[in-house]
């Protein structure tokens, strides 16, 4: 997959995109990440590109020139192509949305500044908006990255065999189960016996009842589009008259 991010500041990208896996999905070819400055299509002397907000107010607006033109040379002649403006605006990322954006062999990412960007970067260029959660932050580049490393995983063979994705929280539309290493004792906390006796599929059960467990103490809302058989129905009947989820 190539992904393509237009910002302001593409120096901020360095750390977080250059370490671990995804540095290994790079080297692999797996993930091609390109930074693209927005400045570099500014038209002035001093690579102006944003103003004043027509009709008065505070802040600054992204200038449509410098961020039309940029979009269109990084993007080329594909319109197929997604071009995902990040903002506070936009849809709400889940794992259901970086599920559906790693289908895509290329992603075009533009990182919002300021006050926004002048609508009719909107109207032209842009297909899809998309927020990472109800906060404001200082621009659309931390966002960026956070979408880039959740898609970037569920890219075929990001992740060894062993890291499958599909086990994932949010993947089963349940919080994962709770995990266990060596010692098998700490602090007077013992790990779960089933874990220890090596009877897969009474493990594979209880880590489905712990997910389930999990998701109704702490994401209850999960629960109403999640995939339940009879028996974890009953499991899940039976916690919700026990235990009452916590107010996080
Ligand atoms: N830019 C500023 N806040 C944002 C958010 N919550 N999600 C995506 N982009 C943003």
């Amino acid at each position: 997959m190539q992904i393509d991010i237009l910002t302001l500041f593409p120096s901020m990208f360095g750390g977080p995109l250059t370490e671990s896996i995804l540095k290994r999905a790079q080297e692999k070819r797996l993930l091609s990440l390109r930074l693209h400055d927005i400045r570099n299509y500014a038209t002035d002397k001093h690579r102006t590109t944003d103003d004043t907000p027509y009709g008065g107010g505070g802040g600054m607006v992204m200038m449509p020139g410098p961020l039309i033109d940029a979009v269109e040379a990084v993007r080329g002649p594909d319109r197929a192509v997604p071009v995902i403006l990040l903002t506070p605006q936009g849809r709400v990322f889940t794992q259901r949305v970086a599920q559906g954006l790693a289908q895509h062999s290329r992603l075009v990412l533009v990182c919002g500044r300021y006050e926004g960007v002048d609508e009719r970067v909107r109207q032209t260029v842009i297909t899809d908006e998309i927020s990472i959660g109800d906060y404001v932050l200082t621009g659309g580049e931390l966002a960026a990255m956070v979408l880039v490393d959740a898609v970037a995983r569920l890219i075929p063979g990001v992740l060894g065999a062993r890291w499958a994705a599909d086990e994932d929280s949010h993947a089963m539309g349940l919080l994962e189960y709770p995990h266990y290493t060596r010692p098998p004792e700490i602090r007077g906390l013992r790990v779960p016996d089933v874990l220890l006796e090596g009877d897969h599929a009474a493990v594979e059960r209880w880590r489905r009842w712990e997910a389930i467990r999990r998701t109704w103490r702490r994401r209850p809302d999960l629960l109403l589009s999640a995939e339940l058989s009879a028996a974890e129905q009953w499991f899940l009947a039976d916690l919700a008259e026990q235990d009452a989820p916590m107010l996080l």
